[in-house]
């Protein structure tokens, strides 16, 4: 168990606070458990799940590109680094880098991920820090002068709602010595391929949702019965998303951190966003947290891109 969020009050509020809402709704950093960030490494090798290895391949082909913006002593921050499978291409491929600060929400996935690169790169300073990307980020003191280059892979940005994502690009964007954000983003294709990337055959993703009751039981003093609940993904087609949802197969009544939560049958949790986008979609998001689209790199099936972000002539204010 992540000992750092064991009884979190904050969790405790959150997960209460979205299951009295209509509808109810969990925000989806809460997957993210010792056991979520395991489970989640399992759907990267799924056969349906295109995105990890269309991603690793465009990082893999691209790497020349990628250097421009890794030249020796910068600092490579990643959000929402789970496992740095993918991170390892461009440690690889970059020479002298001044540090390497993953960030991430599951801390004790965190903490074992450092240790493992660790002992595969001895010679890099790596920095890990536990926090939510969508607030502010403390970053080693010492690394505040060094130019650095983020990078946001996974497509986690289309978790996030259009104005938080805008958002946390525009406090990135103000960061001391910011260059540049490496950016993957999954792209708009049909709908029966999205829905089986994220409901596959084998049951692995289902696992990673009905795992938010697992830690809600364990964690915050609810009693769901997991065989109540089933999970489901669906094409949104407003908002360009899929979505993640737990269906209540009953009616029931369940207790939460000392509250009574009521479902009716078929009612859901909506556990997940994952947005998907084109390269003008990316643009405006890109624009309003002041920076630009400086090379836009896919794979020949236009599954995924990695966008490679410049900040823009313009700085957003703090409000924006
Ligand atoms: C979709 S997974 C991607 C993992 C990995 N970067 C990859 O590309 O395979 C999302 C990652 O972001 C982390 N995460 C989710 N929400 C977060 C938040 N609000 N703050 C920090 N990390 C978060 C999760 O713990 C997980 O490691």
């Amino acid at each position: 168990m992540d000992t750092s969020l064991r009884d979190d009050p904050v969790f405790a509020a959150e997960a209460l606070d979205g299951l009295r809402s209509d509808p109810k709704w969990i925000d989806s950093k809460w997957l993210y458990d010792a056991e979520g960030s395991a489970i989640f490494e399992e759907i990267t090798q799924l056969p349906e799940y295109y995105p990890t290895r269309t991603e690793t391949r465009i990082l893999r082909e691209e790497v020349h590109a990628l250097q421009r913006v890794l030249a020796p002593g910068t600092v490579l921050v990643e959000l929402g680094s789970g496992a740095s499978v993918k991170t390892r291409i461009l440690l690889d491929g970059a020479d002298h880098l001044a540090a390497y600060v993953p960030v991430d929400i599951s801390a004790r996935f965190l903490e074992e991920t450092a240790h493992g690169l660790r002992q595969h790169y001895p010679d890099l300073d790596i920095s890990p820090v536990i926090a939510d990307f969508t607030g502010d980020i403390d970053l080693p003191p010492a690394l505040d002068g060094a130019p650095k280059t983020v990078f946001f892979p996974g497509s986690t940005i289309g978790n996030l709602p259009h104005d938080t994502a805008a958002a946390m690009l525009g406090r990135i964007r103000r960061w001391n010595g910011i260059g540049a954000l490496i950016l993957g983003i999954d792209l708009v294709k049909d709908t029966g391929t999205l829905v089986r990337a994220y409901d596959d055959s084998a049951g692995v993703t289902a696992a990673f949702n009905l795992n938010l009751l697992k830690r809600m039981n364990r964690e915050i003093g609810a009693d769901f019965d997991l065989s109540a609940f089933t999970h489901e993904a669906r094409w949104n087609t407003a908002h360009s998303r899929i979505e993640m949802h737990l269906v209540s197969q009953d009616d029931q009544v369940v207790p939460v951190a000392g509250a009574d939560i009521h479902f009716s049958r078929g009612e859901t949790i909506h556990t997940e966003n994952s947005r998907k986008y084109t390269r003008d979609s990316l643009a405006a998001i890109a624009r309003k947290g002041g920076w630009e689209i400086a090379d836009f790199l896919t794979d020949p099936d236009r599954l995924f891109a990695v966008a490679i972000l410049e900040p823009s002539g313009r700085s957003p204010g703090p409000g924006e």
